[in-house]
């Protein structure tokens, strides 16, 4: 090394997509990502822009019985059953389209009395299974990542979180009303996130534009969770035009 040179991580790799090509892109990397082990570890999103890859991955006929699903994050507050918790989500998007042993896909449990020993038992189980290999994410109108909020530490583990109003009023489209969106979640900590071997970014519409931005190019700081993935050196971002325009 030079004197005065710093070794940095690779910078994620961006792919400006139409958003027709997003799903099928992800899912190249997410089936390499199967076929690289015989028991791969594939961390899953909630949300709408992992969406398209879920039905891409589908459409393919893969066999994912051989794989172990973690998922980012959890809200605490709602009834088990309910559907929009994420283990329903997870239900309708993975569960049955993939053709999974729902013993196979784990979140942390927002039922327990004693909330962060379900987040230490979470991390133990990604433990176990042998860490994640590849980790879909999207990111949050405000720059989070899964559900780490901005302000916290970025080296975070999996615990309880606050949400922020903004986030709750992005997710309000799925409930009734704003009061039915839960204040609270368990999420994986972006230390947590940053042990998977790979991540993988989808960000679509305008609306994520500026937080995207923030992610890639501005500092490495809370109030930017997502810019972790500039500490990472295996990222992957497929973002459509909208998303991508102020890059
Ligand atoms: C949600 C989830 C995140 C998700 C993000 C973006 O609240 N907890 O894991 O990545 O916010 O969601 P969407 O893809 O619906 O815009």
């Amino acid at each position: 090394m030079r004197a005065g040179t710093v070794n940095r991580p690779a910078a994620p790799l961006v792919r400006n997509l139409e958003p027709q090509d997003i799903g099928p892109a992800a899912a190249v990397l997410v089936l390499a990502a199967l076929n690289a082990r015989r028991d791969p570890v594939i961390g899953v999103a909630t949300g709408s822009s992992p969406s398209p890859l879920y039905d891409a991955l589908s459409a393919s006929g893969a066999d994912f019985t051989r794989a172990a699903w973690f998922a980012l994050d959890e809200y605490v507050g709602l009834p088990p059953g309910h559907p929009e918790s994420y283990a329903e989500v997870l239900r309708r998007e993975i569960i049955g389209p993939l053709g999974l042993d729902p013993k196979t896909v784990h979140l942390p449990d927002p039922h327990r009395e004693d909330l962060q020993a379900a987040c230490d038992d979470y991390e133990r189980r990604i433990a176990a299974a042998g860490g994640i290999d590849l980790q879909i994410l999207g990111i949050g109108r405000n720059g989070h990542l899964a559900f780490n909020e901005p302000g916290g530490a970025l080296d975070s583990r999996t615990r309880v979180e606050v949400l922020t109003e903004d986030t709750r009023r992005a997710n309000q489209r799925f409930f009734d009303s704003l009061d039915s969106v839960p204040t609270r979640c368990l999420t994986q900590g972006l230390g947590t996130i940053l042990e998977a071997g790979q991540l993988l970014l989808i960000a679509q519409g305008e609306d994520k534009a500026p937080a995207l931005r923030a992610a890639l190019h501005g500092p490495v700081s809370p109030e930017c969770p997502a810019s972790v993935l500039q500490l990472h050196g295996r990222v992957t971002v497929l973002a459509d035009a909208a998303a991508a325009s102020l890059l």
